[in-house]
């Protein structure tokens, strides 16, 4: 702790946060997108500047205030997620994606508002993959000892999935929460299991994002060399 008794545990280091939820636009009016408020992004952004660090939020699509201290990207697709955090990431120490990046997005993007035919029963939408960028941040990160935190909403089998997940990504922490109808998208409160790629099980209970948020923090911090 620092003179004025705050943790400075983070002073020094780096952190990159992706927080919101991408929109794939399918034409001016339109576009696919997803619940997540970007609550748990803004709470890491936050506690992470309590601790010291120097902070890039990367925000898609929120509605909040900007943290004060933290330097913040807006972007509003998978596509200008992957390259604002990519970049952002060239010398972090960690990178925590707590975005919701969509899986696919329209294979086209129509100019003008896409009409459909009075006949039409075949849907107008063709869908392609975005780039996993947690996957893609694991794999090639940009020097060795930097730490790569996914984050997974699961609705079954959340610990196995989590798990399964986890090895997929290559990345050393996944933030695991149950999603329901009640649980975790725009509330204020989570809650989470945090599994390490050492095998580490962290079970977070209910409670405030910056509780998880500072338990995440914990955790790399723990990690880092
Ligand atoms: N993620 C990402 N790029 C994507 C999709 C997901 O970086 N194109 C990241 C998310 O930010 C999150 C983690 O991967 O940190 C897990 O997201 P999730 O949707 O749970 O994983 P998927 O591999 O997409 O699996 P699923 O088929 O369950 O959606
Ligand atoms: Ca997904």
């Amino acid at each position: 702790r620092g003179p004025q008794g705050l943790a400075t545990d983070l002073a020094g280091r780096h952190v990159v946060i992706s927080a919101g939820g991408t929109r794939e636009p399918l034409d001016p009016v339109r576009y696919l997108g997803n619940r997540s408020s970007g609550k748990q992004g803004y709470a890491l952004a936050r506690t992470a500047v309590a601790r010291g660090a120097r902070v890039t939020l990367v925000a898609a699509n929120t509605d909040l205030a900007d943290p004060a201290g933290a330097d913040v990207l807006r972007v509003g697709t998978a596509v200008q997620l992957r390259e604002a955090v990519l970049k952002a990431a060239a010398d972090a120490d960690v990178v925590v994606m707590a975005a919701a990046v969509a899986d696919f997005r329209p294979a086209h993007y129509a100019a003008g508002k896409i009409k459909k035919k009075d006949d039409q029963e075949q849907p107008p939408l063709e869908l392609v993959r975005n780039p996993d960028v947690l996957a893609e941040l694991a794999t090639q990160r940009s020097h060795p000892g930097q730490l790569i935190v996914g984050f997974a909403a699961e609705t079954d089998d959340v610990l196995a999935n989590g798990r399964a997940k986890l090895l997929r990504k290559g990345c050393d922490l996944l933030v695991v929460n149950e999603v329901g109808d009640h649980k975790a998208f725009g509330s204020e409160e989570n809650e989470a299991v945090v599994l390490g790629a050492d095998g580490s099980e962290t079970p977070v209970p209910y409670g405030p994002k910056e509780a998880l948020a500072d338990q995440v923090w914990d955790l790399a911090i723990a990690r880092l060399t």
